[in-house]
């Protein structure tokens, strides 16, 4: 099974970032040890800081991919065209958070993905990504 975790801005500060919030893990480090513990799945890891870039990954593998698990980072706050390009594409998708966003700044309770996903995991740290590959297993 190929899923894609797609990563927004700031995320590839994980582990420099606000570590009382994120923790000390780099994703790069830490995507090392997904694909270890999920060596059943097809894992592959994007990363951008630019909107457009991120869309352009959602019509990329949305059609081809058995899932994709996005973290959106500030624009889950803010992008119609996220939430759009999700609803266009025809594989599974699953929103993480690292953080629990009900229990911070109200702008963060307000996701422009969450009515077009299949399910929204947060709160956890970065076992909210484990999760979210685990709801994939069979
Ligand atoms: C985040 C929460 C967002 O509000 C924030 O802008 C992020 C990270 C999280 O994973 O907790 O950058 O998506």
């Amino acid at each position: 099974m190929k899923l894609q975790i797609i990563n927004g801005p700031n995320l590839n500060l994980l582990g420099k970032r606000e570590q009382n919030i994120y923790g000390d893990q780099s994703f790069d480090d830490y995507f090392k040890k997904l694909k270890t513990k999920f060596d059943n799945f097809e894992l592959c890891y994007f990363q951008s800081n630019i909107e457009g870039e991120l869309i352009d990954k959602i019509q990329e593998v949305g059609f081809d991919f058995d899932g994709i698990i996005i973290n959106a980072a500030a624009y889950t706050h803010t992008s119609v065209g996220i939430g759009d390009a999700i609803r266009s594409i025809s594989c599974s998708v699953i929103e993480v958070h690292i953080s629990n966003t009900y229990s911070r700044e109200d702008f963060r309770h307000k996701s422009f993905l969450s009515s077009h996903v299949k399910g929204v995991i947060l709160g956890f740290g970065l076992k909210s990504y484990d999760l979210a590959i685990e709801s994939f297993n069979q």
